[in-house]
């Protein structure tokens, strides 16, 4: 990427979903140095070499919208809210995954892209007409020619996965109809600083958004941000709002709050904001990496949810399975396997839990869900996150 200055060097990393079958552990890895940078003109924060989408979005993705409750009951109620805007409205998704947001609306009007194979088949037999494509401007030309315009357009968790984010809106723009709206979900820049949340980067996240860059790009690409929700999805995300910028729309209150915050507050329009993120980073590794020695000594550590954000911070802090015994996690596609670049088992959460003293919370996002879920395992053994910092729950 041209034009960022770096900020950030989390080391080599490997593809962050990529968990790895015992013979795969035989085959030259893929790794590529995560670094981040940040665009002192658009103010976008994005990692400096980038990994070519297809080694992450294939026929073997594993990430499973409908794995979680949350989120089943997050697009349920996204659905509610735009059906609430519009009665019977034509929508098209960008990155459906298992459909969990798109089956809400009727198929005949309905449309989904999803670049990985093995979710593009879900959501075609759940009846909707599916592109097994990447989202460009190309595609929502030939969308547009078979389809037309579209009254909503929602992505979630994806828009951020995509390399070139102009041409992205700019397919967007085109495929709106006169007072559309595109609706898109992402982690929220502003969260991870305030999380010393490092490990939301890894490889499906090339960009990590601020509202005051995405204003920025969306007016690049014709595009007007009109509003900005706070979600707690994902360990913090924004949902923006946005329409074509021919359409006579003010700006709500909570575009101008969030920028506020993100200039006055957070400054997340400056570079040393990002140094001084950076010194914070480095200081998370040396406890977290204190934290897990003191405990080995006590006895078995484990890591409570197989996440591509554990990968980043397994890997940035050189933690393998001389410090953590093994990964537990439900879905069926991680178990068995082993976490890419370290290479720790991953396990179904069925084990002995009275061989277990140190659990750390690599699906730290699920916190409270999980010390609910999970009280009686949980009793008497210490509990270690690194969000907001390096701490025992
Ligand atoms: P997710 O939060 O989507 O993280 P990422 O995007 O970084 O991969 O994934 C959560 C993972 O944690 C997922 O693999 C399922 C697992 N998990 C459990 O094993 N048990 C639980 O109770 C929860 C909530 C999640």
């Amino acid at each position: 990427m041209e034009n960022l200055t770096e900020f950030l060097d989390l080391g080599k990393q490997p593809i962050a979903n990529g968990f790895l079958t015992k013979d795969q552990l035989k085959d030259n890895e893929y790794f590529y140095e995560l670094k981040v940078g940040f665009n002192q003109e658009t103010k976008l924060v994005s990692i400096i070499n980038q990994v070519d989408p297809p080694l992450m979005f294939n026929d073997s993705y594993p990430y499973n919208t409908s794995m979680s409750t949350t989120m089943i009951k997050h697009f349920e109620d996204i659905a509610t809210k735009i059906k609430n805007i519009k009665s019977n409205p034509k929508v098209l998704e960008i990155g459906s995954n298992s459909g969990e947001f798109i089956k809400h609306f009727d198929k005949s009007l309905s449309l989904a892209v999803e670049p990985c194979g093995n979710f593009a088949k879900v959501t075609e037999n759940l009846g909707i007409k599916t592109y097994n494509r990447f989202w460009t401007h190309d595609l929502a030309k030939e969308i547009f020619q078979n389809h037309g315009k579209y009254d909503f357009i929602y992505a979630a968790n994806c828009i951020c996965h995509i390399p070139d984010l102009i041409d992205t809106f700019k397919g967007v723009k085109d495929l709106l109809n006169n007072e559309g709206i595109f609706i898109f979900e992402d982690p929220s820049l502003a969260r991870v600083i305030l999380n010393g949340s490092f490990c939301q980067w890894y490889d499906e996240h090339p960009h990590m958004f601020s509202i005051i860059a995405i204003k920025n790009l969306l007016k690049e690409a014709g595009l007007k941000l009109f509003g900005v929700e706070t979600l707690n999805v994902h360990g913090g995300s924004n949902r923006i709002l946005a329409i074509k910028d021919s359409e006579i729309v003010s700006e709500s209150e909570s575009v101008n709050r969030n920028i506020w915050f993100e200039t006055e507050i957070m400054k997340l329009d400056q570079i040393q904001t990002y140094y001084d993120f950076a010194d914070k980073v480095k200081k998370s590794k040396k406890d977290l990496v204190n934290i897990l020695n003191i405990q080995k000594s006590k006895g078995k550590i484990i890591s409570y949810g197989a996440t591509a954000k554990s990968t980043t911070i397994f890997n940035y802090c050189n933690i393998n399975s001389e410090l953590i015994d093994f990964i537990t996690d439900t879905t069926i596609d991680k178990q068995n396997k082993f976490s890419p670049g370290q290479h720790i088992p991953v396990v179904s959460p069925d084990i002995n839990w009275d061989e277990v003293e140190t659990i750390f919370l690599g699906a730290w996002n699920f916190k409270d869900f999980i010390l609910n879920k999970e009280k009686e395992h949980f009793k008497n053994k210490t509990v270690i996150t690194h969000v907001p910092y390096v701490r025992i729950v």
